[in-house]
Order: C-alpha cells, then sequence, then structure tokens
C-alpha cells in the first residue's frame, strides 16, 4: 500500500497533507525519514509514524456514540442535525454507517462503523441481535398488556413483534430487551395496549453496553475487546 493512502485510510492525513509531511521530514518508517508519498509499505509489518507518533493500521473502526435528543441517525437531514455531526470530521471519509438507528428523540448507544458487513449484520432480520432500551410511559401498565407485549405484539397495521422481554423498574419506568428492529418499534408496541412512551434510551446493543461514563454527544472507539465482541455477536444467528 503507498504511504499517502496508509494516512488517508487511518484518517490521519489527505494525500495532499502526507505529501507536504513527507518533504517536511514528519513521516518515518521503521525508523528512516520517508520523502515520497508513494513509497510502499506493509501497515502490518512496518512502523509508519507522523511526527514521530506511530499511527496504527486497523482494518476497521468502531465508534460508540451516545446520542443525544435532537439528533436523526441518518446521512442528510436537510435542515437538521445528524450523528456524524458529533464524531471527528477527519473518519467521515472512512465510509461510515450507524448500525441499527434511532429516532430523533431516542437518546443513547449508536455504534458507528466502516465495517460493511457487521453493520448489516447487525441490522438483518435474521439474526436477532438483542438490544436494550429504558424507557418511561406516560401511564402505569398493567400486567395483562405487559404479557400480551412479551409474548409478540399485534401492532397497529397488523404487524406481529416477536416475543421480547419486558422488566418494569418503577410503576411507568422499565427496561425492554428486543431482538429484532422494526420502525419504530416499541413506540408502535405500546401504543398497541393504549399506552405511551414519554422517554426512551438505548443501553446495550449486539453486546455492547453504553459505557456510563460517556456523557451525551460524545464518542468513543470501541475498545480492542469490544470491537471483537460486536463483530463475533452480529455473525450468530440465533
Ligand atoms: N423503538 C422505537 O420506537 N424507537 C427507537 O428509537 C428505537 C426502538
Amino acid at each position: 500500500m503507498r504511504l499517502d493512502k496508509f494516512f488517508s485510510n487511518t484518517a490521519t492525513l489527505s494525500r495532499s497533507e502526507c505529501a507536504k509531511a513527507c518533504r517536511a521530514g514528519l513521516v518515518s518508517v521503521d525508523g528512516t525519514v520517508i520523502k515520497d508519498p508513494s513509497f510502499q509499505v506493509d501497515p502490518e509489518k512496518n512502523a509508519i509514524a507522523y511526527k514521530g507518533e506511530r499511527i496504527n493500521y486497523k482494518k476497521y473502526i468502531y465508534i460508540m456514540l451516545n446520542k443525544p435528543e435532537g439528533y436523526v441517525c441518518s446521512n442528510d437531514e436537510p435542515g437538521g442535525s445528524i450523528v456524524f455531526e458529533l464524531i471527528d470530521q477527519k473518519l467521515l471519509k472512512l465510509g461510515l454507517f450507524v448500525c441499527g438507528r434511532l429516532d430523533k428523540d431516542t437518546t443513547g448507544l449508536v455504534i458507528i462503523t466502516n465495517d460493511g458487513t457487521s453493520a448489516h449484520n447487525a441490522l438483518s432480520p435474521k439474526r436477532h441481535v438483542s438490544k436494550e432500551y429504558e424507557f418511561a410511559l406516560a401511564d402505569p401498565i398493567s400486567e395483562a398488556d405487559l404479557d400480551t407485549l412479551r409474548g409478540g405484539a399485534t401492532l397497529a397495521d397488523g404487524t406481529e413483534t416477536l416475543p421480547c422481554e419486558i422488566k418494569m423498574t418503577g410503576e411507568k419506568e422499565g427496561i425492554i430487551i428486543l431482538h429484532e428492529g422494526k420502525y419504530h418499534q416499541i413506540k408502535r408496541m405500546f401504543a398497541s395496549v393504549g399506552n405511551k412512551i414519554v422517554r426512551l434510551a438505548r443501553t446495550k446493543f449486539g453486546g455492547i453496553s453504553l459505557d456510563p461514563s460517556l456523557p451525551q454527544g460524545k464518542w468513543r472507539y470501541l475498545t480492542e475487546q469490544e470491537g471483537t465482541v460486536f463483530a463475533e455477536n452480529n455473525k450468530k444467528t440465533y
């Protein structure tokens, strides 16, 4: 791989920035300053550094974002705010996908990656990747209604949902675990028993838990271990 491609793939430097950095003697490979941006490198074997700092090559990046209200999980929202505005803009050229969209007013865990297979698998209805949410309702809910939802609900348009787990933590608050991801699913499920979601936050997705120390609107890379769990989890078929 060319040196300038390595820097652009790791979102460190654009190709023209790499050419400038090489001319300025800021780039080294295995300790030797390289002035030619077309120099061939093997990211697995060579130690490549910019300004003396080793740049690690990762085939894929995985990001955990704590989504605040008011942001949409899509590539464009005319005149509105999108989740990609909340991450390092340099990463956008890596071709990122949001795994499992949240509604504009839903908060919490969003995984963003350039690993298209993992993103696709995370969303595939065949894989039943589980997602956990904390919710608050407008009104108290009966055990009978909870059991209806747990067993699989029929939504207003006739759509059937799969069985799910629901645990109430208060009169109007609880935790729900889904193994599928239909459009506005939780809101539509509770609407089907005459209730209303007034707050919804995703706390887990595909084996990854939202980092409690990550404030809303902030992001971080998944750790190596979390990245492996996420990729592996999404390969399974339940
Ligand atoms: N279900 C919903 O209704 N909304 C979400 O954002 C996620 C699940």
